[in-house]
């Protein structure tokens, strides 16, 4: 009899045990000096993902964006995790639109979302030659409704505030200034009212003349106590093509341009398309130990095809998808890349001393120089445009999670492999973390205090059919009948 009972204690441990490590809540993404780190988990965070914008920028509207139809994010989930990435870059949503859905999905699905805050549409980007046309409240509301809404989903990993504004000699004589009081402002909106810290960064056009001098501007402060950093960069380089090496690359370079930087960098678009299909050799540089103390990982531009030919799968008019070569390539080097460790990370850097360590970037606020070379930053930007959205936020739908029923996760859209027969994967997205409906969070202490974010004690969860369990423990209704089932048997012997 004790027996018996015996192993049906370990049995139900056993159970338990597997019940809560195979799945967990969605582990926020920091910024700690050079390196983006779980939460949690406190290990490094390498970005291994792809862009994502089906139809190109300019194809967000009233009522359509990437996020707004969860039978598509379904279909395209699925493909994300047969790549085996963590991450996706979208660069225009509309914040009016119900993202909750879709943001389920790829949070249960454990992938992150960096988002661009701007959009091709009128009044929600900066005008590049002529940016004091186009800084102003209503292109600032447009920027905070994007901020107000992703920023109550654990799996936004940061924002982009520009996406390549500085790219040719006038825009870089003009724009540098707004580039970075539109970083300012989303940092101290984000400060004002986010439940935590997300960080907030630049997409820059990698072009030598501004390689370095715009990537230090962005990163510097006017005194020690000032946080208008950037607190990431992003690099969109497509100097790789073909077959390459470090140094015929030219990422040496690049590896060499970065290494003093005290905030992560990483590639925010690679893939050169000039030998097709792209073989992505660069993929085992990147996260080899030559780059990973300085660079956390990329995203290979773009997941769709569209004219200018960067696809990795194809998308039919009844919204059928054809995997292209380049999918199957990307998916051969992706599956083979393993992503650093700490003490991987510790050893690189260890290993080349001209590199910036952890202890130094946490410590150094780099103080803005007179002159950036190639930039014009003495333009004046209007003042105190943000500051009422600052101190009142913005009226926005908040985003939140939402239940997630079984038939969610799969997908009925056709999907052809890249010799055009039916794709022979699963078509159904694996759950890698549990997701419960939530209230979206808030900053702890009211919503108008410029206290610094910190951790949030989660708003008590009360999803739209009742169910209440965010906060506890990840226990599924399945799994509590058994330990019911399990703990009367026990008491029978
Ligand atoms: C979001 O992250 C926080 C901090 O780790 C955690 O307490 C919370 O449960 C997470 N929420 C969801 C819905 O995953
Ligand atoms: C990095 O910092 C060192 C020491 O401050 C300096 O000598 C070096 O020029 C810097 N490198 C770059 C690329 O800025």
């Amino acid at each position: 009899m004790r027996e018996i009972r015996q192993h049906l204690l370990s049995f139900l441990l056993l159970f338990l045990g597997c019940a809560c490590v195979a799945r967990g809540y969605v582990n926020p993404i920091e910024v700690e000096g050079k390196h983006f780190i779980d939460s949690v988990t406190k290990q490094p965070f390498y970005i291994k993902g792809v862009d994502y914008q089906p139809g190109g920028s300019s194809d967000v509207t009233s009522d359509k964006d990437p996020l707004s139809d969860p039978d598509t994010c379904v279909r395209d989930i699925v493909l994300f995790q047969e790549l085996g990435i963590n991450t996706i870059r979208i660069y225009s949503v509309n914040p009016d639109l119900d993202h909750d859905k879709c943001m389920s999905l790829l949070a249960a699905a454990g992938i992150y979302l960096i988002l661009d805050v701007n959009s091709p549409l009128e009044n929600q980007h900066l005008n590049r030659y002529e940016p004091w046309t186009t800084y102003n409240e209503i292109y600032l509301e447009h920027v905070f409704k994007v901020v107000e809404q992703f920023s109550h989903y654990n799996n936004t990993l940061g924002f982009f505030a520009g996406n390549e504004i500085i790219n040719d000699e006038e825009s870089a004589k003009r724009a540098p200034p707004y580039v970075k009081a539109v970083v300012r402002d989303m940092k101290d909106y984000i400060k004002a009212h986010s439940a935590r810290p997300i960080p907030v960064g630049y997409s820059a056009a990698d072009d030598l003349d501004y390689r370095v001098p715009l990537s230090s501007y962005l990163e510097c402060c006017e005194n020690v106590d000032e946080d208008i950093s950037v607190d990431f960069y992003g690099v969109n380089s497509y100097q790789w093509c073909g077959t390459q090496t470090m140094e015929s690359s030219g990422y040496d370079k690049l590896v060499e341009a970065y290494k003093n930087y005290t905030k992560p960098v990483f590639f925010s678009e690679f893939g050169c398309n000039k030998v097709l299909p792209r073989q992505f050799n660069e993929i085992e540089a990147l996260y080899s130990k030559e780059m990973y103390a300085v660079f956390s990982g990329g995203l290979v531009y773009e997941f769709t095809q569209e004219s200018n030919n960067y696809g990795l799968v194809e998308l039919d008019s009844d919204g059928a998808v054809r995997l292209l070569k380049d999918f199957d390539m990307l998916k051969k080097h992706y599956d083979n890349t393993k992503l650093p460790t700490a003490d991987d990370v510790t050893k690189a850097a260890a290993a080349d001393s001209s590199v910036l360590g952890q202890k130094d970037a946490l410590e150094k606020v780099p103080i803005c120089e007179k002159s950036y070379k190639n930039l014009g930053i003495s333009g004046k930007v209007a003042d105190g445009l943000a500051s009422d959205f600052i101190k009142n936020s913005v009226d926005i739908m908040k985003g939140h999670y939402v239940n997630l029923e079984e038939n969610d996760f799969t997908t009925t859209y056709d999907i052809f492999d890249s010799n055009g027969n039916n794709w022979a994967g699963s078509k159904t997205i694996r759950q890698v973390n549990s997701i419960d409906a939530t209230e979206p969070q808030t900053k702890p202490g009211g919503s108008s205090s410029a206290s610094d974010g910190g951790s949030s004690s989660e708003a008590s969860a009360n999803g739209a059919n009742g169910k209440k369990n965010a906060g506890s423990a990840p226990v599924s209704p399945v799994t509590a009948i058994a330990i019911s089932a399990f703990l009367i048997l026990i008491n029978f012997f």
